[in-house]
This record gives C-alpha cells, structure tokens and sequence, in this order.
C-alpha cells in the first residue's frame, strides 16, 4: 500500500457481504476493502491499517448505519474476547453465509465443475456447544478504556481467554455461552479461591507463577474433565488447589494436573497426574464408546460431531466388502465410526497417543477390522505402505486447516480409489486439493455443516468420484 493511505480514513463505506476468516468487504475506488467486526450492510467510517495493491485492510471506527440484520450479541464479553464474532448475527444469516464461504471458495480456488451446495447442516444448539475450553491464568487482566480512564485501581489477576493478538492479555470471563454443565461454576469458584488464597497467577511476559491454565472438558454423558497447569513446582499449593476442586465439585469424574515450566502451554510431552477420578473421560456415539485422555483430539461439538460423521459415511456409500483409509484419523473416531460398515479400515495419524486412542477405541467396542498407524501423512502413505496393504475402495481423508501435502495428494491421485470423501474446517485449503484431484477426480456432492454457531468457521464434506 502506498504509504499515504495508512491510517487515512475512508468515509461512508458500505459493507457489502462476508468474505473469509469473517471478514466483511466493501469497495473504495475500485478496490476491495477488507474490514473485521461490522456486518454485511452497515455503513461505515473505516481506519485503513494494511493493503497491497490489490485491496486494503482496514477497521471500523465509526458506525453510520447498523445493519438490519444485527441482532443484540447475548454475551456480555462479546467484542473484547474474540470467541464468538459472529453473535451479531443471527443464528439463519450465519448459517447462510457459512454456506456461502463454501461457493466462493470453490469457485474462486478450485475451479472446477461442482454441484449444488447444500444448505448447511445447522446445529441444534448454538449455545453451550462445546465439550472442551482452555482458560488461562494471568496477572495482566485485559482492562477496559472505562477502567483506565477511571483513574481507579483494579483487581489484575484473571482467569478467561486471551485477547485476540495479545498474547500477555486475558480478558477475565464471568460467564462463557460456549460450554455448559459445570464448566463456568469450576473457572469462577476456582478463581475466587486463588484471590482469597493469594496464590500467584501466571505472569507471561516474565513465565513465573503458580496458576498457569485451566482446561475444561465435557462429555455428553454427563462426565467432566479437569485439567489445570501449574508453572511453578509448590508442593503445598498444589495439593491445596486439587483438593478444593475435588471436594467443592464431585461431579468432576477426571481430575488432573501437570506442572508445566516450559515456555508455551502445550503438555503433549509432559506427564499429568491423575489426581482423582478417572485418567480419562468416555463419549458416546450410535452405542460406540470414545476413550478421550487429556492428550486426546475430540471434535468439540460432540452433537454436531456425530452429524459430520454420518455425513461423511453416507458420502462413502459403504456396502460392507469396501477397504477404507481414514486418512488424518485423530484418535479413529471415523474409523471406528465406519468399521461396522467395511471389511477393513485403515487410520494414519500423526500423533502416536491418538494412535494407541483410536486402537483402544477398536478395543473396547468389540471392533476387530481396523488398523492404525502413527508418522507423518507424506512419509508413511508410501509405495511400501500401498503395497504391504489393500488397495483403497473409500478414502476418508480429514486433514488440518492447512490442508493435505502435496505429496499425499499426489499419492491419492495414484492411488485412483473409486471414492474420495474429503473433510475439512477450511474450505478454501479443501478446494485448493480439489483442483488439483480434479485431474483424475469430479466432485459429485458437497455438504457445509456448521460446528461452531457464532463464529465464521465452517465444516465441510465433499464427495469426489473418479473419472471414467
Ligand atoms: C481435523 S483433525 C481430524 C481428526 C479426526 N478425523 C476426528 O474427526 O476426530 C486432523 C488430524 O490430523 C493430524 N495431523 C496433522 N498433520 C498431520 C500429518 N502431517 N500427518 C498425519 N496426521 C496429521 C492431527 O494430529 C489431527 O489429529
């Protein structure tokens, strides 16, 4: 962007439709204008703070007109926290614009003859829809201009999720629509009893303190799951900690912590102590029984999840005698999900945990006709791999956000199985890797399902065919 339009600001922009990762568009003398926070039809002053030659990023700073569409958001954090961005919309228009993501990312990327989308699967609850939330502890809470420009002094310890491109800060929630059963009566009564207690919260900037990150996870079998981390080794607080949330809440069927000295969050190498209930937490889907450790990947839509599933299965059209790659199979939830419908099914997964998962999992449901196998996509789907197995019939393949490697969709074109059934959280990944099978492959249906009202993301299930 030339230098002089940073900053300056385009006046009685309309907002004319969502473009992707939830950002709405106008246009300013000819080029695009990408602008986060506003709604299609609201009319606004925009803050130009990125651009290229091509478009301009930019932020709201002034409000003309609101939309017709806008609906009050319900959640006194929405704005600040970054969890939910869409609440100002209404729950039909979400859903209308998800689906249409999906087109235009296919007719933008991929490029390639396709059918008609169907209208999104919406979910039958867009509140309280997720069985997993990870809050962190901070000594640096998000304030509010109001209370800076009070003058006051304000409580600084927080417990909540962090501010959208602020990594050091928190922004402290009292009440969070995404997860229901016990999980905001366990963050608050926790939070109060470390203020009362004085125990220290996490400082990120300088990585000391006890109280780190709590995570929360539910099932909808009514069990719960509680994680927290520690940063600090302090064998008398700890105890303290996990005896007050075994004691106040005995619904908690799992109950964990890990001391965590490492400089990010993530715990997949270190090792958690089971300090009451259970090491894990079960789900549970058409009577098939989901181990889930605190290690383990589980869609956080538990309902909606079993609605994805049976979209991908109907798109594989199993009749029994099929050989099925569940590709990217997390701990083998679709792998199991399907055996009941295949001769055999075969997961590849990157994590080994997830992997000794999903075989437990074909363990405890009787299921005898899966295999699992852990490395890298690109490295184990090779020409040994195809020729120690059976050929495909049905690829599942549900890569992440970034999609397949290139390699793997090169193998797949080799590979040639009859049928393709692509799952993605990101349509416009999913179509670039269709084009590209559209050399061999043609898409026969496709189906948007949404997993998380109230925000801009989006499931979707593509069926491809081989070419006769
Ligand atoms: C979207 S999740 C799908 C999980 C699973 N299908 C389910 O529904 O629960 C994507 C999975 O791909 C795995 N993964 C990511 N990169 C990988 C790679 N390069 N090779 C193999 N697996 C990978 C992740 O660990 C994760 O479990």
């Amino acid at each position: 962007m030339s230098r002089k339009m940073k900053n300056k600001v385009i006046t009685n922009l309309l907002i004319e439709r969502i473009a992707s990762e939830g950002k709405c568009v106008g246009h300013h003398e000819g080029k695009v204008v990408f602008v986060s926070n506003v709604a299609p039809g609201d009319l606004v002053d925009v803050r130009i703070t990125r651009g290229k030659s091509s478009f301009m990023e930019g932020e709201a700073v002034n409000f003309h007109e609101y939309s017709k569409d806008r609906i009050e958001p319900f959640c006194s954090h929405f704005g600040v926290c970054g969890g939910c961005k869409w609440q100002h919309i209404n729950y039909d228009l979400q859903k209308t614009y998800k689906r249409q993501q999906v087109v235009d990312q296919f007719q933008r990327i991929a490029k390639v003859p396709i059918p008609e989308v169907a209208p999104i699967l919406g979910s039958s609850e867009t509140k309280y829809y997720r069985n997993k939330l990870d809050f962190t502890f901070s000594n640096s809470r998000w304030l509010t201009r109001e209370e800076i420009n009070s003058g006051e002094e304000f409580e600084r310890n927080a417990l909540g999720f962090h501010i959208p491109k602020m990594f050091d800060k928190i922004v402290d929630i009292e009440h969070c629509y995404l997860q229901g059963g016990i999980s905001n009566d366990v963050r608050n009564s926790l939070r109060e009893f470390a203020l009362t207690n004085q125990l220290s919260f996490y400082d990120i900037r300088n990585q000391v303190g006890l109280l780190r990150n709590l995570i929360i996870r539910t099932t909808s079998t009514g069990q719960t799951m509680v994680i927290v981390q520690f940063g600090e080794n302090d064998p008398e607080s700890i105890p303290l900690v996990m005896e007050f949330l075994k004691t106040k809440f005995p619904k908690i069927t799992s109950l964990l912590y890990v001391i965590n000295t490492k400089g990010n969050e993530t715990f997949h190498d270190l090792e958690l102590v089971t300090y009451a209930g259970l090491p894990y937490i079960e789900e549970e889907m058409e009577g098939l029984k989901f181990r889930v450790g605190p290690k383990s990947f589980y869609q956080t839509n538990s309902k909606q999840a079993y609605e994805l599933y049976k979209v991908a299965r109907d798109f594989a059209e199993l009749k029994g005698d099929e050989v099925v790659y569940d590709l990217y199979t997390g701990t083998g939830t679709i792998a199991n999900f399907v055996a009941k419908k295949a001769k055999q099914v075969i997961g590849v997964e990157y994590v080994e945990a997830a992997i000794e998962d999903a075989k437990l999992n074909s363990k405890i449901n009787g299921i005898e006709n899966t295999l699992f196998y852990a490395g890298d996509m690109k490295d184990i789907l090779n020409e040994d791999f195809i020729a120690n197995h059976a050929k495909p019939d049905v690829i599942i393949t549900d890569p992440p956000r970034a999609g397949m490697h290139q390699d793997v969709v090169n193998m797949l074109l080799r590979l040639e199985a009859p049928t393709i059934v692509y799952v993605s959280c990101n349509p416009a990944t999913q179509a670039r890797d269709v084009a590209f099978l559209a050399e061999k492959y043609q898409v026969e249906r496709i189906q948007p399902v949404d997993m998380f009202p109230q925000t801009y993301h989006v499931e979707n299930v593509v069926r491809l065919t081989l070419k006769s």
